[in-house]
């Protein structure tokens, strides 16, 4: 008799997004004559910009000629667009990343759950409270996060890093000493970052203690603030700590395309043994590759064109976030986040918790946000709002929360 994989049995409930899914769909149904406004996950509502959808239309064409047509992508990407993510990313920073330490991938978040493969179930991972939940998630579909306390909604195996208000939204350094750090910077949930110096203070730890930095930068092209870093390779020593991912949704509105990638740099080692080479050979048994047609509209990201419109897009988003910031200060509401991340993180009203204020939200006001609870233990009694709805929506929920 075949077995299961019993750690997804310990996973608590189903995904995050999957559940508000649930009980939003369950509303609708009941309620088909109130129309909703969805500022809970972060997808974009922008249409893919011009020169991007050019780039798409002649890779399509391309594909349906002989001459042209492209079958499986190279292992790691096609070279046009590893050379585009250097140059943009890296060296327009001062970074030296070269394009054989990018790894093409169909997106941050399956590279995010990904990653945790190449290391030794062992190993000990530290996640900021709240967190991005498919950090902790996957961790668990390994085996890697011992046994849930309900109680405390936390994973014995499991270093939590509290990021709260009282330290500023700022991970501290854990007591007991990780192996795998996860950061998000800027940070989803909570739209807050650290600065350039704070996240050199991380990679000199993960140097001293022998850890590895796991950087989710996929909302990079929002940070508005100077002293913030675009790569955590702008800090010295991060090739021996830290691999990267990034992705193209949230900057060129790529959710429903898929594209991603992810550095690995060839100086970070274990013992001898390239993690990059690793990565390699996952990637290589794993993935065949995104497709040919999206990384071309890839490409198109880094044209001269493509930049200016993503550019608009991106401030476009940054005008809702400014929106919802000001209109729920002058509610009253305690907000944070919004100046480098497309996400406002709110403190529910005295009294309600995160679920309850999910509950309120919906049925009052008609508008659907993110219960901080979901996102960790200490997301308890905050909530967040995404900026990436219209102009006209965003508009219209604040409205609608002015007047509960
Ligand atoms: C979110 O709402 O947190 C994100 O959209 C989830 C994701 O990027 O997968």
């Amino acid at each position: 008799m075949f077995q299961i994989n019993e750690n997804y049995q310990k996973l608590p409930g189903s995904y995050l997004f999957s559940a508000i899914a649930k009980k939003v769909a369950a509303y609708s149904e009941k309620n088909p004559d109130k129309p909703l406004i969805r500022l809970g996950i972060g997808d974009v509502t922008q249409p893919i910009a011009p020169a991007i959808i050019e780039a798409m239309h002649k890779a399509v064409d391309e594909m349906g000629q002989a001459e042209t047509f492209h079958g499986y992508a190279p292992d790691l990407g096609y070279a046009f667009l590893r050379k585009a993510i250097v140059e943009n990313d890296y060296k327009a920073r001062g970074c030296e990343i070269s394009e054989d330490e990018i790894f093409v991938s169909d997106g941050a978040k399956s590279d995010s759950a990904n990653i945790q493969e190449i290391f030794a179930v062992e190993n000990k991972i530290a996640v900021c409270d709240p967190v991005y939940p498919v950090y902790v998630d996957s961790n668990v579909m390994a085996g890697r996060t011992g046994v849930y306390d309900p109680d405390t909604e936390r994973w014995s195996d499991v270093i939590y890093m509290p990021c709260t208000a009282e330290n500023n939204f700022a991970p501290e350094f854990p007591k007991a000493a990780p192996d795998l750090i996860y950061l998000c910077l800027p940070n989803n949930p909570t739209g807050t970052t650290l600065t350039k110096a704070q996240l050199q203070e991380w990679v000199d730890y993960a140097n001293k203690t022998g850890a590895v930095i796991l950087y989710d930068g996929a909302y990079e092209a929002y940070i508005s603030e100077e002293d913030v870093a675009h790569s955590i390779y702008e800090c010295k020593g991060a090739q021996t700590c830290a691999i990267e991912l990034k992705s193209f949704s949230k900057n060129a509105g790529f959710t429903g395309v898929r594209l991603g990638y992810a550095v690995v740099p060839k100086a970070l080692q274990c013992n001898g043994v390239s993690l990059h080479d690793m990565w390699a050979r996952r990637h290589g048994t794993k993935f065949n590759g995104a497709p040919y047609i999206v990384q071309r509209a890839g490409e198109a990201v880094y044209s001269p064109e493509g930049k200016e419109q993503i550019k608009k897009q991106v401030a476009y988003y940054m005008k809702n976030a400014s929106a919802i910031k000001q209109g729920l200060k002058e509610n009253g509401y305690t907000v944070f986040g919004g100046v480098n991340a497309p996400y406002i993180w709110l403190k529910t009203p005295e009294g309600m918790t995160s679920w309850e204020f999910f509950d309120f939200l919906l049925e009052r006001a008609n508008v659907v946000g993110t219960p901080g609870s979901g996102f960790g233990p200490s997301g308890e009694g905050y909530f967040r709002l995404t900026a990436f709805g219209s102009y006209e929506n965003t508009l219209a929920a604040l409205e609608r929360i002015a007047k509960l």
